[in-house]
């Protein structure tokens, strides 16, 4: 890695580089591995680039897409570029290959360092500390924290962004530097902020293998970069500390919109008071209100889900891990008995003990798991080989309580449970 976050190639398997920054820099989306799930990522300033990925994802064009940067410069820079359409600027200098220079509407702008500087200078002169003035000073100490990692922040759209990014839902753009250093590489490679919805086909769970791209997308992509597993195995938090939602009574209230990789209690040990008033966007299941104007549209559809249908059971917290066990058997034996259930699918949680007993005529797959981090590191791919390796007909996970990594698996397993939450 470079001093301005871009990437050197080394080793001999690198043509996934030269591959990656070709299709981007065509305007063609690909298969990109993130530290949290893989992505569906093309270039975010070109409409028609775009265009594509809610194309190859049967994705509703409502739904805002989150904008991927490889430094704090690059994001910085899309603030003094002009608006989308004509130009589709290189940034960065690293990484430039020979046919960049002097490529029409391709070159970076030769007095970007200057601009920078300058807005650097007028920030000073207002009393500020001259450090990335472009970004609303509320995030600053979330990026150096969390950055790059998985955490999403809403930031005010930077004009060379084009609306369409945006799904017409108001005047602003959700922003997220990845640690993974594929995801890095590529980004600085092609020198271009790439829009990246999960590379799932719309509505099924998130893919964290190259496998599940290949599944869901299979012919409509011209490359899928494959690095493993992914680490974190749920999306990115998005954060909003900026938008009109992100107040209430006039005051500063930052708001989480998903919960993902970076937990409510990392977020709310930030320094200064708003930090105290840190919410949590929950979905109301009795609220029409909220059901027909949610703030984040990802709220309005099924999501996550496999075909077979998915039960999550919601711990209580004086439960021992004995009679949750119980508990769970109990719910196998009445999807066996009430549902005809042939073949159940288990997703236990620290139950290393305890052994599930198959009802009559009835199959069970049972799988385990630790804790929370270790269910939401595995549970989109759970519910993808359940539903098609195994074939089951009905899969019951044992929830978990909704402290640290347990909100944002909770929040993706109640949304593929649409309304089978036991208690
Ligand atoms: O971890 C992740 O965030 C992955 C990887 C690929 O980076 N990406 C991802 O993207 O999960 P997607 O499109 O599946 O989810 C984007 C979420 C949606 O819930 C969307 O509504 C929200 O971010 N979002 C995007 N732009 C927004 C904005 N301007 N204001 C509020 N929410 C926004
Ligand atoms: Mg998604």
């Amino acid at each position: 890695q470079l001093d301005d976050g871009s990437f050197e190639a080394h080793g001999t398997d690198t043509q996934w580089i030269a591959d990656s920054r070709k299709e981007l820099r065509l305007n063609r989306c690909i298969g990109l591995p993130t530290e949290t799930v893989y992505g569906l990522a093309a270039n975010a300033l070109d409409e028609d680039a775009v265009r594509s990925i809610y194309a190859a994802k049967s994705r509703p064009s409502d739904n805002p897409l989150i904008v991927h940067v490889s430094s704090m410069r690059m994001l910085r820079a899309l603030y003094h570029l002009p608006a989308s359409g004509a130009t589709r600027p290189f940034l960065g200098t690293a990484n430039a290959a020979p046919e960049d220079a002097g490529a029409a509407g391709l070159a970076e702008p030769a007095d970007m360092d200057a601009r920078l500087r300058d807005a650097e200078d007028r920030d000073r002169a207002q009393g500020g500390d001259g450090v990335w003035p472009e970004i609303p000073r509320v995030y600053h100490e979330a990026i150096r924290r969390f950055w790059p990692g998985p955490l999403t922040i809403v930031l005010p759209r930077p004009q060379c962004i084009p609306m369409i990014v945006l799904g017409g839902h108001g005047d602003t753009v959700a922003f997220r530097f990845p640690a993974h250093p594929v995801a890095r590489a590529a980004i600085s490679a092609c020198g271009l902020p790439l829009a990246a919805p999960s590379a799932n086909a719309s509505g099924r769970p998130s893919p964290t293998t190259a496998a599940h791209v290949l599944h869901d997308l299979h012919g409509r992509l011209p490359l899928i970069v494959d690095a493993g597993t992914c680490d974190v195995g749920v999306e990115s938090t998005v954060l909003d500390a900026f938008s009109p939602n992100s107040r209430v009574d006039g005051q500063l209230s930052p708001c989480i919109l998903r919960p993902g990789g970076v937990t409510f209690e990392q977020l709310a040990e930030l320094a200064g008071p708003e930090w105290r008033r840190l919410r949590v966007y929950k979905r109301d299941f009795v609220s029409t209100e909220l059901e027909l104007n949610p703030t984040t549209p990802g709220m309005k559809y099924r999501h996550y889900a496999p075909s077979a249908p998915v039960y999550v059971l919601v711990p209580q917290a004086a439960r021992t891990d004995a009679e949750m066990a119980r508990i769970v058997q109990q719910q196998i034996d009445a999807l066996a008995s009430e549902r005809g259930a042939r073949r159940v699918g288990v997703v236990a949680v620290a139950a290393a003990e305890h052994v599930f007993v198959a009802p009559p005529g009835c199959t069970l797959c049972v799988h385990r798991v630790a804790d929370a981090k270790e269910l939401a590191h595995g549970i989109f791919a759970l519910l993808r080989s359940l539903d098609e390796t195994e074939h089951v007909d009905a899969i019951l996970v044992q929830g978990v309580g909704e402290a640290n990594e347990g909100m944002a698996v909770m929040n993706r397993l109640t949304k593929a449970a649409s309304f089978h939450v036991l208690c």
